[in-house]
């Protein structure tokens, strides 16, 4: 379906249009997928880490323009970042760095800062497996 994108800024419109670091990626350290649960828009990330630094980001997007564009803003955000600094990110800054979203849009960005602790997440449990098994017998 066709969306309303009249109300968009440029630099949405722009990463909406020619989303960054789209597709999936090989091999990913980790791997983060967020779901609104009012509109049902999902998003994928994938990141590559190399001594606790993302070297890399790749994002799928099933969703609106506002949530492909924050994840596309995102994907560049985060790389380079160290993944405490990554954590910082929330969907204010995100949606900032956008340069506003229309009011009715600013819950999308959630969508991208629930993927980044999903990805660092599961980049942890792969870094720092869970301890909690108990030994048999
Ligand atoms: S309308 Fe669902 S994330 Fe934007």
């Amino acid at each position: 379906m066709a969306e309303e994108t009249g109300s968009y800024n440029q630099i949405v419109l722009e990463h909406f249009n020619y989303p960054r670091n789209m597709g999936e990626m090989e091999n990913p350290d980790g791997v983060g997928e967020a779901q609104n649960p009012v509109c049902g828009d999902t998003m994928r990330l994938f990141i590559k880490v190399e001594t606790d630094r993302i070297i890399d980001a790749k994002f799928l997007t099933f969703g609106c323009g506002a949530a492909i564009a924050s994840s596309s803003i995102t994907t560049e955000m985060i790389k380079g970042k160290t993944i405490e600094e990554a954590l910082m990110i929330s969907d204010q800054v995100i949606a900032e760095a956008l340069g506003g979203l229309p009011p009715t849009k600013v819950h999308c960005s959630i969508l991208a800062e629930k993927a980044i602790q999903a990805a660092v997440l599961d980049y942890q449990n792969k870094i720092y497996p869970p301890t909690h098994f108990r030994k048999g017998g």
